[in-house]
């Protein structure tokens, strides 16, 4: 067969590049294991992983929080999570390797006898299993917390990296609640931890659907011609949730909406949707992009009319009576938090000059559905008769992040019979169809590259703080100007979202 020799092998090559990425010897050591993300996110992925081979044998999970728990009650906490939320079947083999590495040490944020422990334990982790002194702490607790958690980090040496080793800091969002909280808490996260090392959670962007945005965007030729204000109408950025805010009362109240998900989720996938080509796909170029395009969005002028929120009363959701926020249990009775939120948005550049980008969230909605519609132009004459037919629809493109993932295009078609009738009518891509593999957890994804120190999927402390203020203006004239308006808890949210859209002869998309 001709080729072979010294040349290249195409096939093998094409079988090397999908050789999986498997990260070597490390340990994750989780603060605030007790949690809920750590028992439904974290140690599902972590489980998952390994069922994958994606994990070196000694593996190491160390969980440190307040309970009085022995190394096989922690063991015992993590078995039941991976039986209740792993993605993947459980296998006895994986998780008695898995469970052979688990550690618990017991202590409060403040106490360095237990920080004297954990050191202890990574020390004979080390040996036992062979990390090689490579671990990453995730810090899945309070932010008001991270800055003790850091501080003990650095004063009992843990953040300092052995050798040729690597010690990584992982924070898990609110970064902040505002531009300045977010600058001070990365002020005392970069003095503990260098820049490189400190990885942002923001689960979105571990989700195969929104990585894919990229995909869709430059790995093809038919798309990115029209991605611009020639063609584009606008973009709308949906993310509904039909669940309220169940038991993060703690959590939510006071924090909101838009704080919770636009700041970070939604700001994000703009981001990824907005952004000009980058050179290549590595950390610093993607950022380089991401934050060039969130440096050109801008808030319209007048915030009364472009902005909305929202709180959900009692309702009806899949057949059932749910309580509205304020009786909530935790919630102030007279709490103005929002549970709705849509602003509109520019972004002032020579791509997207006057083509807005309306952001819209909220909980109780109609369902659970977040999605990227790009809606183009109307045709600009139509020769068709116009009593045949009623006003052009608009062409668009549905990025479908979730939980039905897939791209949908929408167009203009013939109705069969004697008269020309336009219809729209849709074309599909589901991944379920085209794949017969399952996307991964976003966790798992973000685990994985964590441990092997790829950074791409993880915003950088510049987005963070950019996202903010472009936020905190819109917060500012809220808590200024009223309160909320109540939507009922299973509808798409109050009327005044309707209205805002209205206002620009346009309308939300009811996925
Ligand atoms: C989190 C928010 O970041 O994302 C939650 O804090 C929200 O309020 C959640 O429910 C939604 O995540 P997903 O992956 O289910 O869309």
């Amino acid at each position: 067969m001709s080729g072979i020799g010294n040349h290249a092998n195409p096939l093998r090559d094409a079988q090397d590049r999908r050789l999986p990425r498997i990260a070597g010897p490390s340990g994750l050591v989780i603060f605030g294991v007790t949690g809920d993300l750590s028992r439904k996110k974290l140690m599902p992925a972590v489980y998952d992983l390994s069922n994958r081979g994606l994990l070196p044998p000694g593996f190491s999970l160390v969980g440190f929080a307040r309970r009085d728990w022995a190394d096989e009650d922690f063991a015992r906490v993590v078995h039941d999570s991976v039986k209740q939320h792993a993605r993947t079947p459980f296998r006895e083999e994986v998780w008695r390797q898995l469970a052979e590495g688990m550690r618990f040490v017991q202590g409060t944020f403040d106490d360095d006898e237990a920080f004297t422990r954990l050191r202890d334990t990574i020390g004979e982790l080390d040996k036992a299993r062979g990390t090689g002194g490579n671990f990453a702490f995730y810090l899945s607790v309070p932010p008001k917390y991270f800055p003790t958690v850091v501080r003990q980090l650095k004063k009992h040496r843990l953040s300092e990296a052995p050798g040729d080793s690597w010690r990584r800091a992982v924070i898990e969002k609110p970064f902040g609640h505002d531009l300045a909280s977010a600058q001070e808490l990365n002020r005392v996260v970069h003095d503990v931890f260098p820049a490189h090392e400190v990885f942002r959670i923001d689960h979105y962007l571990g989700k195969e659907t929104v990585q894919n945005i990229l995909a869709l965007r430059f790995a093809n030729t038919m798309f990115e011609p029209l991605w611009n204000r020639s063609f584009v109408d606008h973009v709308q950025i949906t993310m509904a949730e039909d669940i309220g805010i169940g038991g993060r009362a703690g959590y939510y109240d006071g924090i909101g909406s838009a704080r919770d998900v636009i700041q970070n989720h939604l700001l994000q996938l703009l981001a990824l949707t907005a952004m000009e080509e980058p050179s290549s796909f590595d950390a610093d170029t993607l950022v380089t992009e991401k934050l060039k395009v969130l440096n050109a969005v801008n808030l319209p002028e007048d915030l009364g009319l472009h902005t909305v929120r929202g709180q959900y009363a009692a309702g009806w959701q899949g057949g059932e009576k749910v309580a509205g926020y304020l009786e909530e249990d935790g919630i102030d009775p007279a709490s103005v938090t929002d549970t709705y939120a849509a602003i509109k948005l520019e972004i002032d550049n020579r791509r997207w000059a006057g083509v807005p980008f309306y952001l819209r969230t909220g909980k109780r909605l109609g369902r659970r559905v977040t999605e990227i519609a790009v809606v183009f132009q109307r045709a600009p004459y139509s020769p068709f008769n116009t009593t045949d037919t009623q006003e052009l629809g608009r062409n668009a493109l549905v990025i479908r992040v979730q939980p039905d993932e897939g791209i949908t295009v929408r167009f203009g078609s013939k109705v069969p019979g004697t008269q020309m009738e336009i219809r729209d009518v849709t074309m599909d891509f589901a991944y379920g169809e085209s794949f017969t593999e399952s996307s991964p957890e976003a966790y798992e994804r973000l685990l994985l590259d964590l441990l092997l120190g790829d950074a791409n999927l993880f915003p950088r402390h510049q987005e963070v703080e950019r996202s903010w203020e472009i936020l905190d203006p819109v917060e500012e004239f809220w808590a200024s100007h009223g309160k909320p308006e109540p939507y009922t808890a299973g509808t798409w949210g109050p009327k005044a979202a309707d209205d805002m859209l209205a206002r620009d002869g346009r309308s939300w998309r009811r996925p």
